[in-house]
């Protein structure tokens, strides 16, 4: 293990920005993790990253940056018709999702391409085309950064919702995620079809009846025509949650804008997509120096060079307010703000 002294940051998060950690430091075993957090003597706060995929990074960062690269995959028990995999933090998702394929396991097409490293997949429950990690997650492993002890955490425990976990909230800077086990199916895939655009691209590609690798491969194009790729420019996907407002705010907002798009959640709330909102607010496409709105998706802020952490977030409050003053609507980052 060895720690680096003011080390950039620009190759570990996906919107590229360039801030330094005071010290960093690779981890690829549980046994290193719990080593590291041992000799914390003489070090500043900690920090921990992985795939960088969810965060924008306002400043440097006077920490010890534990990058979490545990790798593995192991079956830990399976029948004809499921098998559970333990999957290492370190992990990147999609590699694994596509390897889960490859294999003819099913349950994680419908979230292919999705960027990051699977122990931080629980952390915001990711999500996407009907299906979020809580609908094949079994449980986590994760180490105390106190006491370095492993404890396990089952679905209950994760206290999942919409982009939400425990280690948002209660949990949150207390515990590493080490491996996370899902429970996928070996034969009588469950296939989520639901979404309108998955049903098109499978119509185009004409794959009759659709396999789970057919769904993937639509999830990918998708994705792919509306989400930069961020080794071309910088992003951390949707930069904001997409609102859930009650009932009552909901009649008032679909009576003044009836042509609004809309997700009935349950009886009392209602999802409103915040690209729409953020779109109808006139910012889509739009660039200040390098930091900007995506021409594709308005949910998602880029990076298109040297855009600072800083200036990434003057733009998301400059569209907070514009969105507030428009629809009287609160929209919240999905990314984590690191730094002031
Ligand atoms: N829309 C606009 N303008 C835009 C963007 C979207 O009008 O610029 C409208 C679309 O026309 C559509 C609606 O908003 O009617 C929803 O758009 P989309 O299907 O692209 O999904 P989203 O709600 O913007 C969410 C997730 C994505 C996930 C997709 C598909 C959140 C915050 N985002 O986006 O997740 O891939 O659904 O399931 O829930 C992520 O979390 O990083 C992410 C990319």
């Amino acid at each position: 293990m060895q720690i680096q002294e003011n080390y950039s940051l620009k190759n570990y998060n996906t919107f590229g920005i360039d801030a330094k950690a005071r010290y960093f430091v690779e981890i690829s075993s549980v046994a290193a993790l719990h080593a590291i957090l041992q000799l914390d003597r003489g070090y500043p706060a900690k920090f921990v990253l992985s795939g960088g995929s969810n965060m924008l990074l306002t400043g440097d960062l006077d920490a010890l940056v534990l990058f979490i690269n545990i790798k593995g995959i192991e079956i830990v028990s399976e029948t004809d018709e499921y098998v559970r995999l333990k999957v290492m933090a370190g992990e990147n998702w999609h590699e694994m999702v596509q390897w889960t394929l490859e294999q003819n396991y099913g349950g994680l097409e419908n979230m292919s391409l999705i960027p990051g490293n699977t122990g931080t997949a629980p952390i915001q429950n990711i999500g996407a085309y009907g299906v979020e990690l809580k609908d094949r997650f079994v449980q986590c492993e994760a180490m105390a950064i106190a006491s370095q002890e492993i404890r396990s955490f089952n679905k209950e425990d994760c206290q999942f919702g919409y982009r939400d976990s425990y280690f948002k909230n209660a949990g949150k800077g207390k515990y590493i995620i080490t491996s996370v086990t899902l429970q996928l199916t070996k034969k009588g895939h469950v296939l989520n079809t639901s979404y309108g655009a998955i049903e098109t691209e499978l119509k185009t590609a004409r794959v009759e009846p659709p396999t789970i690798q057919a769904i993937s491969r639509a999830v990918i194009a998708i994705r792919k025509s509306k989400l930069p790729d961020p080794k071309v420019l910088g992003n951390s996907g949707s930069f904001f949650k997409n609102p859930v407002i009650n009932k009552e705010a909901f009649k008032i907002f679909n009576s003044t804008h009836p042509e609004a798009p809309f997700y009935k959640v349950s009886e009392q709330t209602y999802k409103i997509p915040a690209g729409w909102l953020i779109e109808q607010c006139g910012f889509k496409g739009k660039r200040y120096g390098d930091a900007g709105v995506h021409t594709k998706q308005a949910l998602v802020l880029v990076n298109y060079g040297n855009a600072t952490g800083a200036e990434i977030l003057a733009l998301a409050k400059h569209i907070i307010d514009a969105v507030a003053t428009k629809f009287d609507i609160a929209i919240q980052p999905e990314v984590n703000i690191i730094g002031n």
